[in-house]
């Protein structure tokens, strides 16, 4: 029932080969995740997933020679099978959604990256907390559209999290140990606030007004981080940082008043944790995914992650800001959205996915990203989130006055 195991079962399941489905293997986390893996003979990849990229799949099987390999995409899925039968490959295609939840609850697998982008993750990651996997989980919006009910599922099993956001990572590493257990409160650990930093994006220092001509190539064109475009763009929004807000209050059982956002530009201090008798606990390191996943797949272990290690005598100064706001409205809507609870996240990251996706394909601007969440939200009614069918509904419908409103823009 606890967010962390006793070090004795991970230590010992760390020893043998340590069996991993690797959800989302095609995209920026998997590809890093990957990389880590193979510095480590004790982990085996029993399962790889993707939508539609074949190739990257193919190659991901011919070198790690997973037991199952999912495509969501039907075609996609005949089409990796036919190459795989043609190299004489005993990887298994599975296809479909449905298929993404087989792998993450097979009884074989210990451990769950959940690295699939947006909301389609939510199935899969929460079977996996279901059946009492130890999750990696790098899907925010999985969390963020239905945090009662995942929380709920975690508590209800054995199941381990771990969060690989670098900024919720870093705050987990801050934590005392028995702070990190679920129901446990955080203040009476001596806990006063959590700080969550972001680099700003790559329109921190612009003027409001140049937002509107923002292109997708700019918005994915992160100054410290290379992730997948959707994450970067809500990096660039700063509703990224919203969304996170949201993740820490679910993650770490605090309301959204116990969670502060300092810009950082350097993206050194992933997080800090201050505590009553001013003692402010931060996490650092390189900008790069592989330390997160490294902590996470070894946790309670340390192994190498195979990032560049940190010289501060080359970084220069390390800044702190308070973020804009008023530029930066999407911010505002995720706080406004943690505060509000029940559904309200599960709209506010509906209405997002749409509204990104419809920025990244050149129907709608940078700037009507905020417009099309605020308006989503203010025509919905948010409700106490209680099953898993409501939240899906409350998806639906969240998406369709969405991209309503994208129609009448
Ligand atoms: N990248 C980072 O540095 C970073 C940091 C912190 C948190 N995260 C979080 O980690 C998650 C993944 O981010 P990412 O940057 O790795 O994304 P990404 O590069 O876009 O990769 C997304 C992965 O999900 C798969 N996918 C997409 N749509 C799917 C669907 N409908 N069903 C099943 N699989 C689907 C993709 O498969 P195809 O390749 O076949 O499309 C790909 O494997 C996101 O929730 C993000 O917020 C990322």
């Amino acid at each position: 029932m606890a967010m962390t195991a006793s070090p004795t079962t991970l230590q010992s399941a760390s020893r043998r080969s340590v069996n991993i489905a690797l959800l989302g293997a095609t995209g920026s986390i998997g590809k890093s995740t990957l990389e880590v893996i193979a510095l480590h003979s004790d982990y085996r990849v029993f399962a790889l997933t993707a939508n539609q990229n074949v190739e990257l799949m193919l190659a991901q099987c011919l070198r790690f020679s997973p037991r199952f390999a999912v495509m969501v995409d039907e075609g996609a899925a005949e089409r990796l099978a036919h190459m795989l039968r043609l190299r004489h490959s005993a990887t298994e295609v599975l296809a479909g959604p449905d298929a993404l939840v087989t792998v993450a609850s097979h009884p074989d697998v210990d451990t769950v990256m959940a690295a699939i982008v947006g909301a389609a993750g939510l199935p899969s990651a929460l079977a996996a907390v279901e059946h009492s996997k130890k999750v990696l989980l790098a899907n925010k919006e999985a969390l963020v559209m239905a945090g009662d009910l995942f929380m709920g599922a975690l508590a209800a099993s054995n199941a381990v999290l771990l969060p690989i956001d670098s900024e919720h990572n870093a705050v987990f590493q801050c934590l005392p140990p028995g702070a990190r257990d679920i129901g446990g409160d955080l203040r009476q650990q001596g806990v006063r606030r959590i700080v969550l930093t972001a680099s700003g994006g790559p329109f921190r220092e612009w003027p409001a007004e140049a937002l509107h001509a923002v292109t997708p190539e700019q918005a994915c064109k992160h100054p410290n981080w290379s992730m997948g475009r959707k994450i970067s763009v809500d990096s660039a929004s700063m509703m990224n940082k919203g969304l996170e807000v949201i993740e820490a209050c679910f993650l770490f059982g605090v309301g959204p008043q116990f969670v502060d956002v300092l810009i950082h530009p350097q993206s050194i201090v992933h997080s800090m944790v201050e505590y009553a008798d001013g003692s402010v606990l931060a996490q650092m390191g390189s900008p790069d995914m592989r330390i997160p996943i490294a902590h996470s797949l070894a946790w309670p272990e340390r192994i190498l992650s195979g990032a560049p290690y940190l010289d501060l005598t080359k970084q220069g100064n390390l800044q702190f800001f308070e973020p804009d706001l008023a530029r930066f409205p999407c911010l505002r809507l995720g706080m406004e959205a943690a505060r509000t609870g029940g559904t309200a996240p599960t709209i506010l990251n509906a209405a997002n996915e749409v509204a990104v996706e419809s920025f990244l394909n050149g129907q709608s601007r940078f700037t009507d990203i905020p417009a099309i969440i605020a308006g989503t939200l203010e025509q919905m009614t948010c409700r106490k989130a209680d099953s898993v069918d409501m939240i899906r509904q409350v998806d639906e419908q969240a998406r369709a006055l969405a991209r309503r409103l994208i129609g009448t823009q």
